[in-house]
């Protein structure tokens, strides 16, 4: 039988009073799955706030590396996904390719201790857990400045995957020298050794666009998430993570025109006027829109069933060192 949206809504909302469980949703999902979350936020504040959560369930609306740093993060809980969907940028990297991108320094003259991998957030559990195991750490958009500045204090080359984008642009943010693996640049001349990934999604946003909008309503603000390339970053007003850019925002006055660049989803719900999508192409992540108020309903009712769907089991070796780097960025 198929329901209506109000009517799984009236149906989920029933099962969450009865059920010890605890509904999470990213900034990105769709606004019926956003607005029945008992905790929404940005992928690390999702991940820290379930950490201090009581409930036995946590049922994660969004995309499987942020399930896994939750289940991580609190290996106790159950974390079950509606839909456990890959995010295209940390599908871009795996152990294998981790483990080549560290053959290429060395081939390049730079020993394995003279490297020290950070890993953005958006990367499976695998990955995370190869880069705790060297001795690195994990950081988000929001903090990746903070992260970097305090380890090159160490004085080694900084390997940074999955997102080019996001190296880059904290590289010439603070002055220092970046490149891409397979750009031909030799590592032992940059600070920062990017890993050639990027969000599809993020890559939807154009010096154009700026153009256009600038022209359009001179006087309007430009701002962008930092998944986006440097060029549109630096043509930009404000770069920020989804928290950011929502604070940002929200602290303008309403007359103020303003043109983002991230996800639709959270840019549609930021302010009733005056906020434009800086694309002429709806940049909408696939992988984040995939979850639907039937996969929910369906999710909450196998764990009313006893017999939970999708649940996130990560391998004891991975869980450990992958615990480690995420804490290790959470100590800092
Ligand atoms: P946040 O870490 O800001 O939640 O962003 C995650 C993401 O996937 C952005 O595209
Ligand atoms: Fe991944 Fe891009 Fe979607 Fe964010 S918007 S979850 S980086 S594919």
């Amino acid at each position: 039988m198929q329901y209506t949206n109000e009517e799984l809504k009236e149906k989920i909302i029933d099962l969450k009073t009865k059920l010890d469980v605890t509904v999470v949703a990213h900034f990105y999902q769709r606004d019926e799955v956003f607005d029945i979350a008992d905790i929404t936020g940005d992928s690390l504040e999702l991940a820290t706030r379930t950490r201090d959560d009581d409930a036995e369930f946590v049922l994660f609306c969004g995309v499987g590396f942020m399930g896994q740093s939750v289940k991580v993060l609190s290996p106790k809980k159950r974390v079950v996904m509606p839909k456990i969907a890959c995010c295209a940028m940390a599908k871009m990297i795996d152990a294998i390719y981790f483990d080549e991108s560290i053959a290429f320094m060395e081939e390049n003259g730079i020993s394995k201790d003279n490297i020290l991998p950070i890993t953005y957030i958006n990367s499976n559990a695998d990955v995370k857990a190869k880069v705790g195991e060297m001795g690195g750490l994990v950081c988000t958009s929001s903090n990746a400045k903070f992260i970097i500045s305090d380890a090159l204090k160490v004085g080694k080359k900084i390997l940074f995957v999955p997102d080019r984008c996001l190296g880059q642009n904290i590289a010439n943010q603070m002055g220092l020298k970046s490149m891409v693996i397979g750009d031909g640049a030799n590592p032992q001349d940059n600070d920062i050794i990017c890993y050639d990934g990027f969000c599809s999604v993020h890559q939807l946003f154009s010096l154009e666009d700026i153009g256009f909008y600038r022209k359009k309503f001179p006087g309007i603000l430009i701002a962008v998430h930092p998944e986006c390339d440097p060029k549109i970053c630096d043509a930009s007003d404000f770069v920020g993570s989804t928290s950011q850019l929502i604070k940002y925002i929200k602290e303008l006055p309403l007359e103020q025109k303003i043109a983002v660049g991230t996800e639709f989803n959270m840019v549609n719900r930021l302010r009733t006027k005056n906020t434009y999508i800086l694309s002429s192409t709806k940049p909408e992540c696939p992988t984040m829109n995939e979850t639907t108020l039937e996969d929910v309903y369906v999710t909450l009712k196998a764990i009313e069933d006893l017999k939970p769907i999708n649940e996130i089991h990560i391998d004891e070796s991975t869980q450990k060192w992958a615990k480690i780097a995420l804490e290790r960025m959470l100590a800092l």
